[in-house]
């Protein structure tokens, strides 16, 4: 098959988007497909044509050996680089590696859709309802067998101008400890975990400097999970320890910051009720392929969960690929099956 792994982008996870990418295009290389690495952001020069190499061909990366000049693409009106989209027309479907941003909320999906070409993953209303933690929040609400944080919403409009009236309208809801994070982010980027009233104003200017949205969470104090839906199915719960601190950016990237134990060692019944918990996120957000949803069970082995990750991280270290190697799927199995489900849902006519 000819596939176009598509990597990078302009959201605050391109350089775990860059990684994912090119472990993603090795796997597929591996499986025997002819595969471009395309960095949805870098111009392509020549005939996109020549980009897509097997793996008998070597490893020579598309993506360019100096890094675009991500400001200046901020600000020009097309988000994909030249040729890019016509590289990921030549392909019989796009392997989507980008996190967060435009690549991940939706908009690159919906953009896809209209010009008919197929990638892999969530559509684009699972996607942008993931995406937003706030819409997420309100329809997984009304659904029995899965517990989310009680949360608020903080809108940048309602904050700026009464600064400290509206940090004590949040405290009077929320209360201590909390959690402030950016309603669309990923990658912990702009989480705060709020233990005093002097952190609250920091936390709020922090989340709220990334996004117009942000959420407040009652703090949920307990160990951390994560469950893998693929094809429809839970994976085995994969448990992440940070060594300190919470499962913030650096211990989610800097190797040997946090031990991730799979299969995780809890009762059955707990990792039961999170896989269900996962399968039910997938299908009311309305997902396909595959997902990975993030939980906190407390002590008293209550299972909190705290959103779905509609393209999560993907390099053979990531939680959903450990969570895969412990049922006996390889990476590069891992990647096939990806894009075999993702092909289904071409397949169906209800979609
Ligand atoms: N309500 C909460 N209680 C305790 N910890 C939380 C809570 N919300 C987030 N966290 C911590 O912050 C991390 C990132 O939050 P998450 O909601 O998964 O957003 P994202 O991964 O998209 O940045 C979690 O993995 C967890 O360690
Ligand atoms: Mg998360």
């Amino acid at each position: 098959m000819k596939i176009a792994v598509l990597c990078g982008g302009i959201s605050p996870e391109r350089d775990v988007s860059l990684s994912t990418g090119a472990q993603v295009a090795k796997a597929l290389r591996l499986k025997g497909h002819s595969v471009a690495l395309i960095d949805s952001a870098s111009d392509i020069t020549g005939d996109p044509a020549g980009l897509f190499l097997t793996h008998s061909e070597g490893e020579s990366a598309v993506i360019r050996d100096t890094a675009p000049d991500l400001a200046a693409l901020l600000n020009r009106p097309e988000y994909f680089g030249r040729g890019v989209v016509d590289a990921c027309k030549m392909a019989d479907i796009v392997f989507t590696a980008m996190h967060g941003g435009a690549g991940e909320d939706g908009t690159l999906q919906a953009a896809f859709d209209l010009l008919g070409i197929k990638y892999t993953g969530s559509g684009s209303k699972g996607c942008a309802v993931s995406m937003d933690k706030t819409v997420a929040k309100r329809i997984m609400a009304p659904v029995s067998g899965v517990r989310m944080p009680k949360g608020m919403t903080l809108l940048r409009d309602d904050y700026n101008g009464s600064e400290e009236e509206y940090a004590a309208s949040v405290l009077r809801e929320i209360g201590l400890p909390m959690v402030i994070k950016p309603a669309c982010g990923g990658s912990s980027v702009g989480v705060s975990i709020v233990r005093t009233e002097a952190e609250l104003l920091p936390a709020l200017e922090l989340a709220l400097s990334y996004e117009p949205k942000a959420v407040a969470e009652e703090y949920i104090k307990g160990r951390e999970f994560s469950v893998g839906v693929l094809g429809g199915r839970a994976l085995p719960a994969i448990e992440i320890r940070p060594k300190s601190g919470f499962y913030d950016y650096k211990n989610k990237y800097q190797s040997g910051c946090t031990d991730e134990i799979c299969p995780a060692d809890i009762p059955a019944a707990a990792e039961e009720e999170m896989r269900a918990a996962a399968v039910k996120m997938h299908d009311e957000l309305g997902l396909s392929a595959y997902s990975r949803t993030d939980f906190i069970m407390t002590e008293d082995g209550v299972c909190y969960a705290l959103e779905a990750n509609t393209l999560p991280g993907m390099t053979p270290m990531s939680l959903l690929p450990q969570e895969a190697a412990a049922v006996g799927v390889d990476f590069p199995a891992l990647c096939q099956i990806i894009i075999e489900e993702s092909l289904n849902k071409y397949d169906r006519t209800d979609s």
